[in-house]
């Protein structure tokens, strides 16, 4: 394969592991079956191994897992917390001792056995006996500090005392915190009682408990802790094997799951595996496979690791398991960023000891891939620790009265036109401003900084303004100043809080189009859009009757940007809002940049320092004149603005005779064209 192309794929591996990730380890919602995941990584590893001179420097092969969230402190692991490989069967399992018989040559190897814990690993730190901090895995390197949380986990001890070993000055202990199935069966029935989040396993319910900033959610949820493991003790414990180091924790009272076995041979570790796959189904605790360990501890040392993970031990995992069942209905769910996503709600089966009564069928594209319909027999799929899937439709059970799905036409919450733009995969509820199930992250952008710019109103605010029903969309931040009293019930909310609050909303009345209509949140108009959208149609009005033509005439508006806005304008709730919205008195001057647009559809790089002004002010002044301002040189350039210490994108611009600008010639011709710098 030519380099380029090699380059090509691995960036887009890179890509899309990263997005993955994030869905898994900070949004808790994974998008792909593990074994997916498994198999992009190991796309990308054999890639690398190929082309080790290609290997790209963001690679996620040598990190263990996703970026730490920033809303709680990060802490740096002393000892980093590493990943395990896997092994799927006998032969992966045998060759696994092979190796390991190899590098110890005739001693004689103990195997421990243990259950894999389906849920989030997290280390804990005790000081002569008292727990002082727990910290998740992160991305291995660093995690989170979630002490509060921690210690809210009913299993766990926070004082270590024992009549029968010394109580060390410093251990740190390793395992997993996770929902045993009772207890996430009851989460989930008291949610949906309740109306609220239903989790789609264990693992994030666990996930999303041990993220929440107010320790009293957790609190409110059935986490248990189950150790296995020490990274650190002082002084020594003189403990030599896994199996020994599991009962001296249990003597403290740690938690160690109820199965773990020290084995003689691999063969008998084999029959372990079989015999705990068939109790699975019985355990308390979800589980997606074993965990088999060198027991000997001097050994393990002597095996040591190979990159991230360690010879001595590997994850055995289960195989995936299916069940049949039937689709009672297709439900379509509301994102909070407007996505519609359908649910099929099952007949409820027990897929590998979880009882499956929902599993999300992505998209509209999916379904009709699979061709599933309300009444059809299925086959669903789970395998560890991945969401339920549905895998397979069989059409030989199908009733003879079921229809073909469609995309819903109107929004199942506030009724808006779904829109579902040509190429996208997603279809979207289009009433943004006004709908119930977007309502969060609708006041979030528009009180954020580059939007309406209302510091004060921070997500405390909001969720107790929701709570009091006092938010029903954006327009009614307008209106707050009418419920005083009710503000100054809000607990811990002062005169003073709420007088600061109103003279925030008061200020942020006056602003400017491109900021107002950044803040509509419009799907594709981020800030630089909303300015083009803004220099282009100089008035709302002028924005809101434009049609699509003209639209795409606009400096970085495409086709389907041109759509949402078209469809945005078209959903009737918003327009509503939008016309509280000025009626509350929201105002702005008439837009500054002039309406020509000379440099309409040019594309210009900015290369070098520049002295007088930054390259985001040149950027905007390019911008207001119509150019887009692009970060690489091309035959398709039309001018490159070169600084101090520019490169090799002048460079470039030379060989290939595109016209180059110092700043001060630069500063000239922006004179000319009326953007001056204090304009901007
Ligand atoms: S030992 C060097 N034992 O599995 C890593 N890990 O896929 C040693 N896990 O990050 C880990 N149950 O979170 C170990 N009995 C067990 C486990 C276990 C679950 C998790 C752990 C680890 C992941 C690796």
């Amino acid at each position: 394969m030519e380099h380029t192309a090699v380059v090509a794929q691995m960036r887009q591996l890179i890509q899309l592991l990263a997005q993955h990730n994030h869905a898994y380890y900070v949004m808790d919602q994974p998008m792909i079956a593990d074994s997916e995941y498994d198999q992009l990584f190991h796309q990308l590893k054999a890639l690398e191994q190929q082309y080790p001179e290609l290997i790209q420097s963001d690679s996620p092969t040598d990190k263990v897992g996703g970026a730490p969230l920033s809303k709680f402190e990060n802490i740096t692991h002393t000892v980093p917390m590493l990943s395990l490989g896997n092994v799927f069967n006998q032969e992966d399992l045998f060759a696994f001792a092979r190796r390991i018989e190899e590098r110890l040559p005739n001693q004689k190897i103990q195997y421990d056995v243990e259950l894999k814990f389906d849920g989030l690993a997290i280390s804990l730190w005790y000081e002569n006996g008292i727990l002082i901090r727990g910290v998740t895995r992160g991305d291995g390197e660093t995690g989170e500090l979630i002490t509060q949380n921690v210690k809210t986990i009913r299993n766990l001890p926070k004082v270590l005392s024992s009549d029968q070993v010394l109580v060390p000055q410093l251990l740190e202990v390793r395992g997993e915190v996770l929902i045993p199935k009772a207890g996430f069966e009851k989460l989930n029935a008291d949610n949906e009682a309740k109306g609220e989040k239903i989790f789609a396993n264990p693992r994030n319910a666990a996930a999303g408990s041990l993220r929440q900033l107010d320790p009293n959610v957790a609190a409110s949820r059935p986490l248990a802790f189950y150790a296995y493991g020490i990274a650190q003790c002082e002084p020594d414990n003189g403990l030599t094997s896994m199996s020994e180091s599991l009962e001296w924790l249990n003597n403290f009272g740690f938690a160690v799951g109820e199965r773990h076995f020290v084995c003689d041979s691999i063969q008998e570790v084999q029959e372990k595996y079989e015999k705990i796959n068939q109790e699975r189904p019985h355990l308390s605790v979800e589980i997606d496979g074993m965990v088999v360990k060198v027991d000997d501890l001097k050994q393990q040392q002597q095996l040591g690791f190979l990159s991230r993970e360690p010879r001595w031990a590997t994850a055995y995992k289960f195989p995936a398991v299916a069940a049949l069942t039937t689709v009672e209905n297709i439900d379509w769910q509301v994102g909070r960023t407007g996505t519609l996503t359908p649910v099929a709600r099952l007949n409820p089966v027990a897929v590998g000891g979880v009882t499956v009564s929902n599993v999300t069928l992505h998209n509209i594209g999916e379904i009709h891939r699979l061709d599933v319909r309300v009444g059809d027999t299925v086959s669903v799929y789970r395998s560890g620790d991945v969401i339920p899937k549905v895998e397979k439709v069989w059409p030989e059970f199908r009733p003879v009265d079921t229809v073909v799905v469609h995309l819903p036409e109107n929004c199942p919450v506030c009724s808006s036109p779904v829109v579902m733009p040509e190429g996208e995969a997603l279809a979207r509820c289009s009433g943004g401003l006004y709908c119930a199930a977007q309502r969060i992250e609708a006041i979030r952008h528009f009180v954020s900084r580059k939007a309406l710019d209302i510091e004060g109103l921070g997500d405390r605010w909001v969720e107790s303004l929701l709570h009091l029903n006092l938010l029903k969309d954006v327009a009614d931040i307008y209106h707050l100043h009418e419920h005083r009293e009710e503000l100054l019930g809000i607990e811990k909310m002062g005169e003073k809080s709420v007088q600061n609050l109103l003279d925030a909303i008061e200020n942020s009345k006056k602003t400017t189009l491109a900021s107002f209509i950044y803040a509509l949140g419009i799907r594709g108009v981020g800030e630089t859009t909303a300015r083009m959208l803004a220099n282009t149609f100089q008035t709302l009005d002028a924005l809101r009757n434009a049609d699509i033509e003209a639209l795409k005439k606009t400096p970085d508006v495409g086709e389907i940007t041109a759509e949402w806005v078209i469809d945005f304008f078209k959903a009737p709730h918003n327009l509503e809002v939008v016309e509280r919205l000025l009626a509350a008195g929201i105002h702005w001057d008439a837009p500054v940049a002039s309406t020509r647009q000379p440099l309409n559809g040019e594309s210009w790089v900015i290369t070098g320092t520049l002295s007088q002004m930054g390259r985001d002010d040149a950027t905007q002044m390019l911008q207001a004149l119509g150019a887009r301002v692009s970060g690489s040189v091309s035959s398709k350039t039309k001018c490159v603005v070169a600084g101090e210490k520019a490169g090799s994108k002048l460079e470039k611009a030379e060989k290939l005779g595109i016209q180059v600008m110092n700043e001060v010639e630069f500063l000239a011709l922006m004179a000319e064209y009326g953007q001056g710098l204090n304009e901007v």
